[in-house]
Order: C-alpha cells, then sequence, then structure tokens
C-alpha cells in the first residue's frame, strides 16, 4: 500500500528547482511539518527525505497528542548551492502549500528560519513561526530545546535514577539553531559536556569539543545527536560507547530494526519523535490555540513525562523504546 496521503513532486515556476510536499497523513487533522532546504546528489534524495520525515511528523503529532497529522516540504537545491534563488524558491514552495488549502501547513526545518517562513507567509497562511512582527510565534528552537532539556531528564531519571543533569556527562553532536541551545542548556545545568559540529567555526569557547566521529563514539553517560538524521546504524552502532541516547535530530535510525541492535548493547535510545516535538507543541498552541507563552512552554516540558511513559511501557514489556513508541502512536490513530 501507499502510505502517504498525497505527495507533490514539481518543478517551482519561480525558481526552476525540485519543490517536494508530502502530505503523510490527516486522520487526526491536518498535516503540519518543515521546510526543508537542503543540497542533495538527486532530486529523487530529496523525494525519499520528504516521505520519511512526513510519516516520522505522523508519529511525532500521535506521541504529543496533538489534533494534526505528518507532512514535509523538501527543497532541492543543487549541490554546492548557494542562495540567489532563495525567494523564488520559498515562493514556489507557498504557492504549493496554498494549494493543499488547509490539509497542510509548514514551518522551519533544517535550512530554514523564520525570516523564511514570512517569506513563505507571501504565498499562504498556512504557514508557522512567522517572526513576532509578521504574526507568527518566531523561532521554534527554543521551544524544541526545551523540550529536549525535559527529555533528557527523564531519560536520566529512567536510566540513571536522577533526573539531575549536573551529575551526567553529555556529548552533543550537531550545534544548529537547536543543539546549540541545547548545548547553552546543559552547560547552564552543569552537566558535562563535549560538543562537535562538522562546521569547525561553531566552535564555543570553554567547551570541550571533538570531530564529528569521535563525539559519536565518545564515552559519555548520553549522546545528544541534533544534526541530520540517519546517523545510528548497524555500522555505527557497535562503536558507541554511550550509555543512552536522546536529541533532537528526526529520523536518528537508518531503519527501523536498528533499535533492536541499540537494545541488545543496552543502550536506551529515546524515540526522536518524543525527543524533538517542542517546536511543533509550541507553535500549535500559540498560533492555533492562542495560549499564553507560559501555558505552552508547560505542554512542552510534559515531553519529559511522554518519554518515561515510552520508557517504562518499553521496560515493562522488554522492548526497544522505539517499539513502545510504534505502538503508543497507532493506537492514537483513529
Ligand atoms: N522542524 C519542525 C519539526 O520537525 C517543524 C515545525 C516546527 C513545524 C514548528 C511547525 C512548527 O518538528
Amino acid at each position: 500500500m501507499f502510505p502517504h496521503q498525497r505527495v507533490i513532486v514539481r518543478r517551482g515556476p519561480e525558481s526552476g528547482l525540485p519543490i517536494i510536499v508530502a502530505v503523510h497523513s490527516t486522520a487526526r487533522g491536518p498535516a503540519i511539518g518543515g521546510c526543508r532546504m537542503a543540497a542533495y546528489p538527486d532530486w529523487r534524495d530529496g523525494l525519499d527525505d520528504a516521505l520519511r520525515l512526513s510519516a516520522a511528523m505522523t508519529t511525532k503529532c500521535a506521541l504529543a497528542g496533538l489534533p494534526h497529522g505528518g507532512g514535509k516540504t523538501v527543497i532541492v537545491l543543487p549541490p554546492g548551492a548557494a542562495g540567489p534563488a532563495r525567494t523564488a524558491a520559498l515562493h514556489d514552495a507557498g504557492t504549493t502549500i496554498e494549494e493543499l488549502a488547509g490539509a497542510y501547513a509548514t514551518g522551519p526545518d533544517v535550512g530554514t528560519g523564520p525570516d523564511d517562513m514570512a517569506v513563505i507567509g507571501e504565498r499562504t497562511e498556512h504557514v508557522f513561526c512567522r517572526p513576532a512582527e509578521a504574526g507568527g510565534s518566531g523561532d521554534s528552537s527554543p521551544a524544541t530545546a526545551a523540550g529536549t532539556i525535559a527529555a533528557l531528564r527523564a531519560l536520566c531519571e529512567f536510566r540513571f535514577g536522577s533526573p539531575d543533569l549536573s551529575r551526567r556527562s553529555f556529548a552533543v553532536l550537531g550545534l544548529g539553531r537547536v543543539g546549540a541551545r541545547v548545548a547553552r542548556l546543559l552547560a547552564d545545568a552543569g552537566a558535562e559536556l563535549t560538543v562537535s559540529d562538522i562546521d569547525d567555526s561553531k566552535r564555543p569557547e570553554n567547551v570541550a569539543w571533538t570531530d564529528p566521529g569521535k563525539c559519536l563514539a565518545a564515552e559519555v553517560d548520553v549522546l545528544v545527536p541534533a544534526a541530520l538524521g540517519g546517523l545510528l546504524t548497524p555500522r555505527t552502532v557497535p562503536t558507541l560507547r554511550c550509555r543512552a541516547i536522546a536529541g533532537p535530530a528526526n529520523n536518528q535510525l537508518d531503519r527501523e530494526s536498528t533499535a533492536a541492535l541499540l537494545h541488545d548493547r543496552g543502550i536506551v535510545w529515546a524515540p526522536d519523535a518524543v525527543v524533538s516535538a517542542g517546536g511543533i507543541i509550541h507553535a500549535t498552541a500559540v498560533e492555533l490555540r492562542h495560549e499564553p507563552p507560559a501555558r505552552a512552554m508547560a505542554r512542552v516540558e510534559a515531553i519529559g513525562d511522554t518519554l518515561g511513559r515510552v520508557l517504562r511501557a518499553a521496560a515493562t514489556d522488554g522492548i526497544p523504546p522505539a517499539e513502545a513508541a510504534t505502538r503508543l502512536a497507532r493506537a492514537a490513530m483513529p
């Protein structure tokens, strides 16, 4: 069966670039999911990404208890591209989203931010996280980072018997908008910290730094994947020296079966669909339900409770947390 409800692949009329909008499900409500702008070797790789990421958004919304389904937009930049066609490409994404008449709304993702959402907003109202002056809830990364910290506390409580982050060591892999914030919050909490990014210029002062390959295999309590997905594979899992993993990166496992490899090694993997939901929880609470920021942040904090529930269910049933999350998400589908 073809699992997606609707997928649009088109050459952007303004940019000439491949524009992909994948609506995985609207069973729980209108689909939401960010707009990724990235270089791919081929547009088909961008399509694969959109299909996988939109399906993951359905799970993310279901586990967060949101009345939404999953979708994703991918704008395929040519390899090595820099940005003159950026505005045109964002307009193309907006035009395409507008044609879906509310079945899907977008937001920021890898390669895009609030200002880009304002540009998409010139073509459609179905866009989250425009800057406040353009009528949106602004940058979603503080909420995503706060949700990640709530998840890390719950994970530490489950794995090490205390939610106190100052007693543990962490390796943060990826210092983008969300990863850099998570690292700062961990440092503020007094955690022992190692960080890494493929971009050396992101190296912060006064924090231990390693190259990304070493970071993945760092001997720490918790590995925090905060860059692109697909880093946990049958090849990398045997090299890991952490005791638990939780981070905001989407689709960390290269395939479902990798969860069992982590489980067999005794590494507790917190499903990314739970950990990374802070952005959508906050944006939908503020922009659709007009909740005050404090109420929205309380919802984000509840990610810790959700993760605790998933980890305990997994332990009770003797299954990997990924499987427990999938079960819970399925049960939440109408
Ligand atoms: N990148 C966000 C995610 O993966 C997408 C998003 C954020 C969508 C905020 C809407 C609002 O969850």
